[in-house]
């Protein structure tokens, strides 16, 4: 990849690598995508576009990996956040808005009869947990193997510095088994607290998996029998398939339900939302943050989820996502390529007939990159509200000339 074109980016990263831990850490380290296979900082962004240090333009497929539903700077949600901050932000109490907001998500998700509020998806994972534990007793959490759920030990998505006792009471299955997850029921009765999973599983350097018939029923099933929390974790996907939650879409009722990158455009929000059996809980286990109750980012997610509604946000970029889906799908065709797009419309992926080491999907979102669209090598992408046609279509006709060269290098 240039040099030239990336310029800044890498003077800007040679001088983060003095003072922070890896120039870029955690997912947007460079060193997971390689060098330059995507520029390192970003200087503005507008809609469906953003531009990095160095002035080059490009359409976002990734939405700052999902909180931008409604678009980069979306000026209805910047003026209620604004109101708001200039009114009063971070202060000794919690602003009106908070009430506000809370009722507007009770109404919207019709399991929810109360939220809490936090600033990461990790807080309501962690949290989540630990009410499941108070509400039955118990110790042990099923989880799916590969499932990201925050970095917190227990999840088991880093390695070091973490022990085997974080993860004692933790069991897997695979995402969807239902053989496996009755299995553990079974084995461990008396000593599970809970259940945590993603409503369809979306791992990383992999396909896209959309829940087995029978599945999220069966899960349903044996956790009313055996007085097992069940968990959704909607952080990914909340708020881009129905707005009453991804569990509505997949046709299901969990206990307890946790958002946040799409809560509020952008805005450091995440909640978790709970059933009435579950508040005595709520209100026992102690939590809280220096900002979780900051008024600007309530206020940001009042907006976002009032346009949501407003403007029917979902089904269209339901529709834009399918548009990319056959328009890729076409174009790889068109050049002797064969891809699986998987997952929902809005929150699509490729990979590549033949490219299992990712190879093929790098080549793919470089040759993008440089042609001014944003495509994530080994992650889900994001649709956005913002995503008009023509951004699909320019898209489309990037990803002609990038098949061509895919096909080009890997035959
Ligand atoms: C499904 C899922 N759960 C939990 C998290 C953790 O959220 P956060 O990074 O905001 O702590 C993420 C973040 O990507 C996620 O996708």
């Amino acid at each position: 990849m240039s040099e030239e074109r990336y310029k800044k980016s890498i003077q800007l990263f040679k001088r983060a690598a003095k003072v922070i831990p890896q120039g870029i850490y955690g997912h947007l380290t460079p060193v997971l995508a390689g060098p330059m296979a995507s520029p390192y900082f970003t200087a503005k962004a507008k809609g469906c576009r953003y531009w990095d240090v160095d002035g080059n333009e490009y359409i976002d497929f990734m939405c700052a990996y999902g909180p931008m539903v409604l678009g980069h700077n979306h000026p209805e949600v910047d003026a209620a956040a604004d109101k708001q901050r200039k009114l009063a932000n971070t202060t000794n109490h919690p602003g009106e808005v908070m009430v506000e907001l809370a009722e507007l998500i009770t109404k919207l998700i019709p399991m929810a009869e109360w939220v809490v509020f936090g600033k990461n998806g990790a807080d309501m994972t962690n949290h989540a947990l630990v009410i499941a534990r108070d509400y039955t007793k118990k110790r042990k959490i099923i989880m799916a193997n590969g499932a990201y759920h925050g970095t917190a030990p227990w999840t088991g998505s880093g390695h070091n510095g973490i022990l085997p006792e974080d993860r004692a009471h933790i069991l897997t299955i695979d995402w969807g088994d239902l053989d496996g997850f009755n299995r553990l029921a079974e084995e461990y009765r008396g000593d599970i607290a809970g259940a945590i999973f993603t409503p369809y599983h979306h791992p990383t350097w992999a396909d896209q998996v959309m829940p087995p018939k029978g599945f999220w029923e069966g899960v349903r099933k044996t956790c009313t029998r055996e007085g097992i929390v069940l968990i959704l974790d909607d952080i990914r996907a909340g708020f881009r398939l129905n707005l009453a939650g991804s569990h509505e879409y997949f046709g299901f009722t969990p206990d307890i339900s946790c958002y946040c990158k799409a809560i509020a455009n952008g805005y450091p929000l995440s909640a978790m939302v709970g059933n009435e059996d579950l508040r005595i809980s709520a209100s026992n286990v102690f939590y809280t943050g220096s900002f979780w109750f900051s008024a600007a980012p309530m206020a940001a997610s009042v907006a976002t989820l009032t346009i949501l509604k407003r403007d029917k946000a979902v089904e269209k970029m339901n529709k834009m996502g399918e548009l990319l889906k056959t328009g890729l799908e076409e174009m790889a065709q068109a050049h002797d390529l064969e891809i699986s797009v998987t997952g929902p419309a809005a929150i699509p992926f490729i990979t590549f007939k033949g490219g299992e080491d990712f190879r093929m999907n790098q080549l793919f979102a470089a040759e993008s990159m440089k042609r001014g669209i944003f495509f994530h090598p080994h992650h889900n992408w994001f649709l956005s509200a913002a995503h008009q046609k023509e951004d699909i279509e320019k898209s489309i006709n990037v990803a002609d000339e990038v098949f061509k060269e895919v096909k080009r290098v890997f035959g």
